[in-house]
């Protein structure tokens, strides 16, 4: 048999070894979301769109992820995301804490005088409303005191609130990261009071943007009124608000 007969199995058998086959699932995934997206009013940007690599250093520790935390490449863009937008003295909130992973590496990457706030329901509360925390009972159950990486941390302040109870007076605040409650009146209440309180310039970033679920859902509503970007090869989404573009 010539070897150009022997070239087309070759191929085959690349395409369906493990890595390579991976490798294709993911592109497509990753082809698709950002189409239906896209028909939706949520176009996809490259990081590099967003900010530019070539002028930003971050610094990422414990860089380990579990289940209810964000991927590594979403860890990495957000800190890339806080590292060249915010400025000296602007203070960034995060709604969703978890065990503290990502406000702890953002915590790293913030300007020497800027405060990281965090919001989580309280430790350790029972009887919360099961319907309302819908499918993140077991995260918030599976917080512990031990589990939190940001203990320690000068420059974040925790609080533990229902952000939908939250007053954000308390708080002033130039980036956000709204990764709280998922479902779409939890995830509403969260963006209108980030953005009716966000300092502009400013930015706001949102977790679990999956196309179909209910952030995705609500977030098509916001994308008739605001420019949002969801960045490729994550589920989160980037608004840049106010006149003032720092970046690319
Ligand atoms: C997916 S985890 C957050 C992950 C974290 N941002 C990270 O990147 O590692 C969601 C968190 O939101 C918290 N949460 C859910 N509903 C909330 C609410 N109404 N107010 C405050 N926090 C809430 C849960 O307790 C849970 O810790």
């Amino acid at each position: 048999m010539s070897s150009k007969l022997l070239r087309p199995f070759k191929l085959l058998r690349l395409l369906s070894s493990g890595p390579v086959r991976r490798a294709v699932i993911s592109q497509a995934r990753e082809a698709y979301h950002a189409t239906q997206a896209e028909k939706r009013g949520i176009p996809t940007a490259q990081i590099n769109d967003v900010v530019d690599p070539n002028t930003l250093t971050v610094a990422l520790e414990n860089f380990k992820t579990q289940h209810g935390n964000v991927t590594y490449t979403e860890l990495l863009y957000l800190c890339m995301v806080v590292k060249a937008y915010l400025r000296p003295g602007e203070n960034f909130l995060e709604i969703g804490t978890f065990d503290g992973n990502t406000i702890s590496n953002i915590s790293r990457n913030v300007p020497a005088n800027s405060t990281c706030y965090t919001i989580d329901l309280p430790i350790g509360v029972q009887n919360l409303d099961d319907k309302y925390l819908g499918g993140d009972k077991d995260l918030v159950d599976s917080r512990g005191e031990k589990q939190l990486k940001h203990r320690g941390r000068k420059n974040i302040q925790q609080f533990y609130s229902d952000s939908t109870k939250f007053d954000f007076s308390q708080v002033s605040f130039s980036g956000a990261f709204i990764d709280g409650a998922h479902h779409y009146e939890g995830v509403k209440q969260d963006t209108e009071n980030v953005l009716r309180h966000i300092k502009r310039p400013g930015f706001v970033l949102w977790h679990d943007f999956y196309g179909y679920n209910e952030v995705a859902e609500l977030l098509y509503e916001y994308a008739r009124t605001y420019p949002i970007k969801r960045l490729a090869g994550t589920n989160i989404c980037f608004l840049e608000l106010g006149s003032e573009n720092r970046q690319p």
